[in-house]
């Protein structure tokens, strides 16, 4: 089965969050369960400073208003994927973040940026950008590489299938319906029953209304999307596409993230050699400044500091938490707000709670590894990656039980779950894991629990072939040629 995958970002190259673990760690699994895979990525700074010994493709001239567009052909560092850059100077090299500008603004060329990856999927999908390889799969993630359904749709008759994977529903990639002109698409898709959505154009739609297959990044979330409350106003259309729509749970790289293995740490341990957790636990409260405490329940935090994040339960529960014995260690960015009163939180309780503010891959290790216990309270979560790398770490999640979280985090097995999005919930359930911790038999029994759960790629890999196959078949089948 040859399958394209077309993701904005990519770990370690360009990454704002799970997305790009996703993008780096499941092709390459889908690659040994015997797929044939490439990835489409668009040539911002970072990835086309990795693929320098690439070779042209296509020379597509001018495309979107950028002039000098190019597809590229080159191999992804580490994994050797082969990997399509699109270089488009005018689009993409710029400094900043792949979707926003250094203010935090998005870029305000977004649609031309982003169409034009969904563009190019299309024509490789079609097979008029390189003849020697014709995906029979497009796989799409989030918004930003939604359009290649709605152009795959539009070109027909196309022998490629598409899938198109939600991972965060939030972000629905919205603009100003003026701006259809733009996108060079037949009219028949700009209507509530193509990209339309509350007078504006919507990426996400295109996804959503026009790929054979619809998945999301858990089964819970599958489900939760369907509901008023997690549907963000798109639930009707997640309704609309009944059993066309599932939830694979994501895994985790078990190369980058292995505590045996891992250059990050103070001291590298397994299930088994336990002590080097110790250390590592030891090392992380000297390294940032909090008391070498034994008995305190160290519980880190490592996350964008956003809304969905439910992060103010933890900045509500401190003031409880921390004369009951808590350390926090809090590193993530985003909202200033969020960010302004972790701060102050740190100041209130010298010794106990230290926040860094800012991205760091060495740390984040680090953090996970040396703390007891990890707090993932979210409003909403699609999958979420870091209780998993907390439970591979032996680091007991403390998770709010939504989406991935109810999926792979087991209530007084693996870790600790609350159901209200509440302060008084996440300060109970925090109270319990203190409760556990003074059982060491206990708490060491949960760790090994967790560290020997499989979360591997492999089963997920195993399901989505399942899944292209049945998008291949339906796509034979039923040619999905217009909007509606
Ligand atoms: P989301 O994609 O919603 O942010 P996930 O849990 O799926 O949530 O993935 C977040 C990823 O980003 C994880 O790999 C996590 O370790 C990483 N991450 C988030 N914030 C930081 C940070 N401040 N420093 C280092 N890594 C971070
Ligand atoms: C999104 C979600 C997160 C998920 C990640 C990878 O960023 O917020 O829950 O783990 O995508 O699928």
């Amino acid at each position: 089965m040859r399958v394209l995958h077309v993701a904005a970002e990519v770990y370690p190259l360009v990454k704002t969050g799970g997305l790009a673990d996703v993008a780096a760690a499941l092709p390459p699994a889908l690659a040994a369960a015997g797929a044939d895979v490439r990835l489409l990525l668009p040539g911002l700074p970072p990835i086309l400073d990795a693929v320098q010994s690439a070779k042209m493709v296509l020379d597509i001239g001018s495309a979107f208003g950028a002039l000098r567009v190019k597809l590229l052909l080159a191999r992804m560092p580490g994994s050797h994927l082969p990997v399509y850059v699109i270089d488009a100077p005018h689009l993409y090299r710029r400094a900043g973040g792949p979707y926003q500008a250094p203010d935090g603004s998005p870029w305000p060329d977004n649609l031309r940026r982003f169409a034009l990856l969904g563009w190019v999927a299309a024509h490789l999908a079609a097979g008029d950008a390189d003849i020697d390889w014709v995906p029979e799969v497009v796989h799409a993630h989030d918004w930003h590489a939604a359009m290649s359904c709605a152009y795959i749709a539009d070109h027909l008759p196309t022998p490629a299938a598409s899938v198109y994977t939600v991972h965060n529903m939030a972000f629905q990639g919205l603009f100003p319906h003026h701006d259809w002109a733009m996108l060079g698409l037949s009219s028949r898709f700009m209507s509530p029953a193509g990209l339309e959505f509350h007078g504006q154009l919507s990426f996400m739609k295109a996804g959503l209304k026009f790929a054979d297959r619809v998945t999301t990044v858990s089964p819970t979330y599958a489900h939760e999307i369907s509901t008023h409350e997690f549907g963000f106003g798109l639930d009707g259309v997640i309704r609309g596409r009944g059993s066309e729509v599932s939830g694979i749970l994501n895994g985790i790289d078990p190369q980058v993230w292995n505590p045996a293995t891992d250059a990050a740490l103070a001291e590298r341990y397994d299930a088994q050699r336990l002590d080097g957790k110790q250390r590592c636990r030891r090392a992380l409260q000297q390294q940032l400044g909090l008391e070498v405490d034994e008995h305190a329940l160290l519980v880190t935090v490592v996350s964008r500091l956003t809304s969905q994040k439910g992060l103010d339960l933890v900045l509500g529960a401190l003031p409880a938490l921390v004369p009951a014995g808590v350390q926090f260690a809090v590193q993530g960015t985003g909202e200033p707000a969020l960010e302004a009163a972790f701060r102050m939180a740190e100041q209130m309780h010298p010794g106990r709670v230290r926040v860094h503010i800012g991205y760091d891959e060495a740390r984040a290790h680090q953090m996970i590894a040396g703390a007891d216990a990890i707090a993932v309270p979210s409003r909403f979560e699609p999958c979420g990656l870091t209780q998993m790398y907390g439970l591979r770490y032996g680091t007991l999640p403390i998770v709010r039980r939504v989406g991935g979280l109810a999926d792979t985090v087991a209530d007084g097995e693996t870790g600790f779950c609350f159901d209200a999005a509440s302060v008084a919930a996440f300060e109970g359930a925090v109270r319990r894991a203190i409760e556990a911790r003074a059982q060491p038999a206990t708490w060491t029994a949960m760790m090994r629990r967790g560290m020997a759960q499989d979360l591997s790629w492999a089963h997920a890999a195993s399901d989505y072939l399942v899944l292209y196959a049945a998008a291949v078949r339906s796509r034979a089948e039923t040619p999905r040629l217009a909007a509606g």
